[in-house]
């Protein structure tokens, strides 16, 4: 039986790479979507095309109700996650003097509160099938900070806590969790940064001097996912370019 990969925000530029490579690898792969994308069905018709046969799901990462709504019927239909990448993700950019409550709260909500909400649904079950992978998506802005990124940044840093406090809780059971922390990917994300600030503060940092691609984080995740990545746990894997060395 083909294992199940659960990545959230599979419709994304991230997600959409991680889903095609984890199908290449023979991986039965289900995403989710938030409740209010109406091109969730244009986006599986155009996989479909492509010759994926993906299963889609709405699902609110930042509500724990919706997580567990979301994770029971996949098992129910699909069978239990033995994948699970939490890859869904927001940034609400901004100085920390015109930051508000409510932008904080979206992004710490969206990014942190979602791995404890969907992990919380499949972790127990890993641990009894004595197999497992949990492997979240931080940013290089978790690692060094970013102008504008007091959310976000202590959001991706707070992902990285939380996979190696589970790591050592899982790691008898045959479960690894890991954070990857990709440096700046060419997707709608990074797509909405002023282009001068892109061109003058960004690219200037990074020594390849390009952008990342999506398909290099999805290689990745598919290492980290595999058999060979078992003795592999609670690791933070950069992968930026060379912009941030530690
Ligand atoms: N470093 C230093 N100074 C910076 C700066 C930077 N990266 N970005 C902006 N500034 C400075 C400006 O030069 C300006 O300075 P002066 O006042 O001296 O002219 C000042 O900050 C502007 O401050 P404002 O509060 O008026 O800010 P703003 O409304 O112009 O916008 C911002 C500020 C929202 C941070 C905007 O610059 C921005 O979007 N920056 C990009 C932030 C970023 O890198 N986000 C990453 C998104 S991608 C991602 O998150 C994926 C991932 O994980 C890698
Ligand atoms: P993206 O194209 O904007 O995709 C983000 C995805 O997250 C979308 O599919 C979106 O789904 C989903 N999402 C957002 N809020 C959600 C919610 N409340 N519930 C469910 N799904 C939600 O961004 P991306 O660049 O692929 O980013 C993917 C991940 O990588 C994020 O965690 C991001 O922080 C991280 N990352 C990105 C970069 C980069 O440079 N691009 C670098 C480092 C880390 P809907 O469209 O359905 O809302």
């Amino acid at each position: 039986m083909a294992r199940i990969a659960l990545i959230t925000g599979g419709m994304g530029g991230l997600g959409e790479a991680i889903c095609i490579k984890m199908a290449a690898l023979g991986y039965q792969v289900v995403t989710t979507y938030s409740p209010g994308n109406t091109k969730a069905e244009q986006w599986l018709a155009s996989m479909k095309e492509q010759g994926y046969d993906f299963r889609a799901y709405p699902c609110d990462v930042a509500s724990f109700e919706s997580a567990q709504e979301c994770i029971a019927q996949i098992t129910r239909e699909m069978g239990p996650v033995d994948v699970l990448v939490n890859n869904a993700g927001i940034t609400r950019d901004m100085t920390f003097k015109k930051m508000d409550k409510v932008n904080w709260d979206a992004v710490i909500k969206t990014n942190l509160d979602s791995v404890f909400n969907m992990t919380k649904q499949v972790c127990d079950g890993m641990m009894e099938r004595g197999w497992g992978r949990i492997i979240n998506i931080s940013s290089v802005n978790g690692q060094k900070g970013a102008f504008g990124q007091t959310n976000y940044s202590a959001a991706k840093a707070g992902m990285h806590g939380f996979t190696k406090a589970l790591a050592l809780e899982v790691a008898r059971k045959g479960v690894t969790v890991n954070t990857i922390s990709p440096g700046y990917i060419g997707t709608k994300m990074v797509m909405a940064i002023p282009n001068e600030v892109l061109e003058s503060k960004i690219l200037p940092q990074i020594p390849m001097g390009r952008l990342g691609k999506p398909e290099e984080v999805a290689g990745l995740v598919a290492y980290l996912a595999s058999d060979e990545a078992a003795f592999l746990t609670g690791a933070n894997i950069a992968i930026n370019g060379g912009q941030h060395m530690h």
